[in-house]
């Protein structure tokens, strides 16, 4: 009896020790086979103000006796949010300066005007966190910004490239020179992450928890991608043939490398996001057929090719709601 509890034993040591070593080679292949990525190429921190698309909207009224606003601190003072400190109710959130869902920096200039475009359905809870997070997050990056959301209100399969168009053009409208296309279920955590245009695209969220902080591949647009309204117009914005989850930003890459312009990135630390948990959507199986099929068809299928209805736009303090049946 003694005898073969001992060999219970040591094969339970055994087990537990291989189990141990094969877990560790595990992360240990895990993490060479990503490190590439967990090292994106990037701009260097030092040279980031020389990319910046510089540029306030002109109906902004600016008076000439407030000093331009300034950026450098913002962009070296790095200083990162964890995801668990991230409030889950904003009973507390005052909304002081903000108006139809857009801000001002009340002591100086902006040199920069943002439209922050959400698309949205059905993911009430997300927004109630995004909204107040983003004014929290952005109110203190001295620039000019205003929040749209533009909401599927029909059943049909969702549109995401639709609904982008759909915002893009009531920024353009509004006479936005940068936009910035935004999940909503992605925050910024770190304050440093300034949210402007380059005057190349920009893909802003490399760097996220949900994905373990690493770029997932190098033509990776979705998430937050800034991109000026010149820029979205010339590449025709979004194709509006995916329906259903994804493809829709492959496709915008592909749109952008056509057109010789260079997806650009932060560092990782200040590119990092955290990812509100969800449902996976049901995915688009004709994603890699439309895209093939897509190659030539960009300029009859994008920006100047969408129908829709838009069945109100709704001013609320925080954000503007574009309500739209496609
Ligand atoms: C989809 C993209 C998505 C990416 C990351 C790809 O398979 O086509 O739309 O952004 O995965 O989730």
């Amino acid at each position: 009896m003694p005898k073969w509890s001992l060999v219970q034993r040591l094969l339970q040591v055994r087990l537990s020790t291989c189990l141990f070593i094969t877990l560790c080679l595990i992360a240990v292949i895990q993490f060479f086979a990503s490190y590439g990525y967990y090292k994106y190429e990037h701009l260097a921190q030092e040279s980031l103000r020389h990319h910046l698309y510089v540029q306030h909207n002109p109906k902004l009224i600016t008076k000439k006796s407030k000093p331009d606003c300034r950026y450098n601190d913002i962009l070296q003072n790095s200083k990162s949010v964890h995801s668990w400190d991230i409030p889950r109710k904003f009973n507390d959130f005052l909304p002081n300066g903000i108006i139809n869902g857009s801000y001002t920096p009340e002591d100086c200039t902006p040199l920069f005007s943002v439209a922050i475009l959400v698309t949205y359905r059905n993911r009430q809870s997300q927004l109630d966190i995004f909204i107040p997070y983003m004014h929290s997050f952005l109110k203190k990056q001295n620039i000019h910004y205003k929040i749209y959301v533009i909401e599927q209100q029909d059943e049909r399969l969702w549109n995401k490239g639709l609904l982008y168009n759909i915002g893009a053009k009531q920024a353009m409208l509004d006479k936005f020179p940068c936009l910035i296309l935004h999940d909503v279920d992605l925050l910024p955590l770190d304050e440093s992450n300034l949210y402007v245009c380059l005057k190349q695209p920009r893909h802003m969220s490399a760097s996220i928890d949900k994905f373990r902080f690493v770029l997932i591949y190098k033509s990776l647009v979705g998430g937050v991608l800034a991109i000026t309204s010149d820029q979205y117009k010339e590449l025709n914005g979004f194709s509006n043939r995916f329906q259903g989850w994804g493809g829709e930003d492959d496709d915008f890459a592909g749109r952008i490398s056509k057109h010789n312009l260079e997806i650009l990135r932060f560092p990782p630390h200040m590119s990092s996001y955290t990812m509100l948990l969800h449902k996976q959507e049901h995915k688009n199986d004709d994603r890699h057929r439309i895209m093939e099929e897509n190659e030539h068809n960009s300029q009859k299928d994008g920006l100047n090719s969408i129908r829709y209805r838009v069945s109100n736009i709704k001013t609320h303090r925080l954000f503007t709601m574009i309500k739209v049946r496609l």
